[in-house]
């Protein structure tokens, strides 16, 4: 029985900002829900969040059914955040310490900490560091057991070469809480509640202090400035980059990836530099994605060549696709099997069918193309009135011819053509030619006006 605690009150002075800290974001999640994802993977079915600065943003943000918010109105310090939990905290419960400002915490990590709760025993999370300077020490007796912890303002010059410091992150029987909680003292340099007061408590009970360290100094870094949270942003794009190298992807140069989601790649995927993902991404076998793109929530086929400078969102790509360069495919985009999409066309809410072309300059909104349709350079839907939005339908092998302007709604008939420049706002019926266009006239003679000297 697992009850978890993620500290989140603290205010994040140093972030220079009016959102909480908990909620400025790494890899495109706010910090306190990795931790929050972490402690579900860790399986909890009762995360408590202790909030405090910012209480209101944190709640609105981080509400959920297995998310339960403690108001800790004064941070009067770790050890009085953890108090204010404890009538919730089930008796014979373990209950697992972590922090709203520590993000990459591994599951594995914690599960090895939450193994060594007993009556008689804790898990701490300890780390040790080149430069301990500002942490808590971990102080151990000459058999190497574990002792107490000291703040680093409130220790001995010989205290502080210890280089081995507190994480903060423990774990421990609520009963044991319970009985040393109340203890504390702020008696010290801080005049704070600390948390770590209770190594001493447990050592003087008879429960001992079972250590576990991370794989990386990374897992136990918390975030309080701007440096720190784009430092760790590099360390989590390495790790994603890493996995997706891992499952088969070819990435130019993993140090300029972006992946603020989830990714999945089929084989032979190839990325190119400065590309951005967000959400959830799906690649298909031998996906290649050139320079400079933003996918967001889409799913892209086997094959399909995505070029340079393309922005694509809440679409469904299939596969032997061509898009881009520049090209913006907007939510409700539809590219059945072999559509070719050029280079500063945006398409929002419409189907383009099997082999269909939209190759240059064209808007198409709300619409539905059959296949091979062939659409010209320039063609705009014109699908909204100023109030209400219309459909336009093109069958299949229509051609629309360059520069035209089809008002919907309106219907252009299968093997239908248009001709350039057209403005259509009444349907085609199939096999027709439909232009719409002021007849040319050409005048001989003309003379241009004069300049008067
Ligand atoms: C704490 C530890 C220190 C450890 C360090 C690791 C204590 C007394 N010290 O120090 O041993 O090396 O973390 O980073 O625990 N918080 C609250 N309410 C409070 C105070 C803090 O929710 O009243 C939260 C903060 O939002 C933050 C976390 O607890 O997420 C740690 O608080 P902070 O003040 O940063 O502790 P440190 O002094 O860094
Ligand atoms: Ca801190």
């Amino acid at each position: 029985m697992l009850d978890i605690l993620v500290l989140a009150a603290g205010k994040g002075t140093r972030m220079r900002s009016d959102l909480p800290k908990v909620l400025h974001p790494v890899g495109g999640k706010a910090l306190v829900q990795h931790v929050v994802d972490t402690a579900r993977q860790v399986g909890s079915e009762r995360i408590f969040i202790i909030i405090g600065h910012g209480a209101e943003k944190v709640e609105e943000k981080m509400a959920a059914p297995d998310v339960r918010f403690i108001l800790q109105a004064r941070q009067l310090g770790t050890g009085h955040a953890v108090q204010q939990a404890l009538p919730q905290l089930r008796d014979d419960a373990t209950v697992l310490i972590l922090y709203g400002d520590v993000p990459l915490t591994r599951a594995e990590t914690l599960q090895k900490l939450i193994a060594h709760v007993n009556d008689q025993q804790m898990g701490l999370l300890t780390v040790n560091l080149p430069d301990p300077t500002g942490y808590g020490r971990i102080l151990r007796d000459a058999g190497g057991a574990v002792t107490a912890i000291v703040e680093h303002k409130d220790a001995t010059d010989e205290q502080r070469q210890v280089k081995e410091i507190n994480t903060g992150i423990m774990a421990v029987k609520a009963k044991h809480l319970q009985q040393w909680l109340p203890q504390l003292t702020n008696n010290n340099a801080q005049g704070e509640y600390y948390l770590t007061d209770i190594i001493a408590l447990a050592r003087q009970n008879g429960v001992a202090i079972q250590v576990e360290q991370p794989n990386a100094i990374e897992e136990v870094e918390g975030i309080n400035n701007r440096q720190q949270q784009a430092a760790l942003e590099r360390f989590y794009q390495k790790q994603k980059a890493n996995e997706l190298m891992v499952a088969g992807a070819t990435l130019l140069d993993p140090a300029r990836f972006d992946c603020r989601g989830t990714i999945t790649v089929g084989r032979d995927v190839v990325i190119d530099i400065n590309c951005v993902f967000e959400g959830d991404v799906v690649l298909g076998d031998g996906v290649t994605i050139e320079p400079n793109c933003v996918i967001i929530n889409s799913r892209i086929g086997n094959n399909t060549h995505i070029k340079a400078n393309s922005h694509i969102e809440d679409a469904a790509i299939a596969g032997d696709c061509d898009v881009g360069p520049f090209a913006r495919l907007r939510p409700g985009t539809q590219l059945a099997q072999g559509a070719k999409i050029g280079n500063f066309v945006e398409i929002k809410k419409a189907v383009i069918g099997e082999g269909s072309k939209v190759n240059h300059l064209s808007y198409i909104g709300d619409t539905t193309i059959g296949k091979k349709a062939n659409i010209g350079a320039g063609t705009i839907t014109c699908n909204y009135d100023g109030v209400n939005k219309f459909k336009t339908e093109i069958g299949d092998n229509a051609f629309i011819g360059s520069n035209s302007a089809l008002v919907a709604p309106v219907k252009v008939g299968a093997n239908a053509t248009i001709g350039a420049g057209s403005i259509i706002t009444k349907d085609v019926a199939d096999e027709e030619l439909a232009i719409a266009r002021g007849k040319q006239r050409n005048i001989q003679g003309w003379e241009r006006p004069k300049k008067k000297s």
